[in-house]
């Protein structure tokens, strides 16, 4: 399956028993979408949910390569690389028993709905916390993935940039206010989006205490840590997002 969920965005689906069974939130794949031109790179796709069996992701329409992608019909094979890096810690003893908040800016709401999947399976075996997700949009219409998390039974809080849903502002904004009353020692913040988004949800996680697990997005040729093209700066020197990340402690990044 490849279709179109709304003007802009498609799901594709793959029978691909092996990636889908080892996959975890946070990781992600490099497609093959062509071998020809300029769009013979592959292109990486974090994982958006695992439905029997089945991988999905998520895109956007937004160049050549993508639009090449939505062509695709079923059955027709595509080379697909994964699943790749490192995910999100949610079942460590750090983070276990921790109030999970998802904050999702954009796309970045893709691999956070396989994330509040697996919360909510860690919730069904006796876990006190709910999860709660923060959807950050530039409007209304630009929301993402709000029936998902619901359906994952979290608790979805909504910020547009223009006020046509939800509170008005950022959605960082948003976060700040709901910390501010929150036992925050209890919390943790998955956060995934543009990076200016990124920066500032470390800059809170540093300044109020909270622990962030951050998932980077960057530019990625190989995806399997060859190129040092997708490196970005660490307390711990120069980091690979698509080998040491894309999920980074916020405590450690460099923005
Ligand atoms: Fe090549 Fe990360 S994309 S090292």
């Amino acid at each position: 399956m490849n279709q179109e969920q709304r003007p802009g965005y498609f799901r594709i689906v793959f029978d691909c028993r092996d990636i889908a069974d080892a996959a975890v939130p946070g990781q992600f794949c490099m497609l093959k979408v062509a071998d020809k031109g300029e769009i013979l790179l592959r292109r990486p796709l974090s994982v958006h949910r695992i439905e029997n069996g089945k991988l999905e992701f998520l895109y956007e329409l937004i160049g050549k390569g993508t639009r090449e992608l939505s062509r695709r019909r079923p059955g027709e094979g595509l080379d697909l690389l994964g699943p790749l890096g490192n995910g999100f810690d949610y079942s460590s003893d750090e983070y276990a028993a921790k109030k999970p908040i998802l904050v999702a800016g954009g796309m970045g709401a893709a691999p956070l709905v396989f994330l509040a999947e697996k919360l909510r399976e860690r919730k069904n075996k006796g876990s006190k916390s709910k999860t709660l997700v923060l959807i950050g949009a530039k409007t209304k219409s630009h929301i993402l993935c709000e029936k998902e998390f619901k359906n994952y039974g979290c608790d979805v809080k909504i910020a547009t940039d223009n006020g046509s849903a939800g509170s008005r502002g950022r959605v960082t904004a948003l976060l700040e206010g709901i910390l501010s009353e929150e036992e925050t020692g209890q919390a943790v913040i998955y956060g995934c989006g543009p990076n200016p988004m990124l920066k500032e949800l470390s800059r809170i996680s540093n300044e109020i205490g909270v622990p962030a697990q951050l998932s980077l997005e960057a530019h990625m040729a190989c995806g399997i840590g060859a190129c040092l093209g997708c490196a970005v700066r660490t307390k711990e020197g120069y980091q690979r997002v698509c080998k040491e990340g894309p999920v980074f402690d916020a405590r450690k990044m460099i923005f």
